[in-house]
């Protein structure tokens, strides 16, 4: 069953001194997947938002290193919005779940990790698409 979105952001354990932070991200152990891809995006216009699809069976995780944005993820049941403004912070988005990234702050580099190749095939871009194969 899938987790509740409203549960998918985590808090990390920061592995901080005197010399300052350290967060490690392990698959299997922080994250349900093996990570086969990292991506991250920066330099987001205002006003702009990102993402604004979904995947067949990419799954994501999603890391404001730098700054803050908020993520609206949304499983064609219920919609929820996440903001991530801590680097320790993580946001798991499942496949065949809709995600909006927005309200980037000018300094924020979005870090995500995926368990899968890039693979324009994977993307569901119309939302009317997305929700005829979550009824079919
Ligand atoms: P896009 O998926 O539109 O970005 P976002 O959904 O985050 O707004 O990707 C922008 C471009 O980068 C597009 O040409 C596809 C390419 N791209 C890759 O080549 N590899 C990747 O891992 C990703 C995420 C995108």
């Amino acid at each position: 069953m899938r987790t509740p979105l409203n549960q998918v952001l985590k808090k990390n354990k920061v592995l901080g001194d005197e010399r300052g932070q350290l967060v490690a991200i392990e698959s299997g152990i922080h994250i349900p997947f093996e990570i086969k891809r990292v991506f991250y995006i920066y330099g987001t216009q205002p006003n702009v938002p990102r993402g604004q699809h979904s995947h067949h069976k990419t799954q994501q995780y999603l890391i404001a290193v730098s700054g803050s944005c908020q993520v609206t993820l949304d499983d064609g049941k219920e919609k929820v919005t996440h903001l991530l403004d801590q680097p320790h912070i993580g946001l798991f988005q499942d496949a065949m779940v809709w995600g909006t990234m927005h309200d980037f702050s000018p300094d924020c580099v979005l870090l995500v990790l995926a368990n899968e190749h890039y693979n324009d095939a994977d993307y569901i871009r119309s939302y009317s698409e997305f929700k005829e194969i979550l009824s079919s």
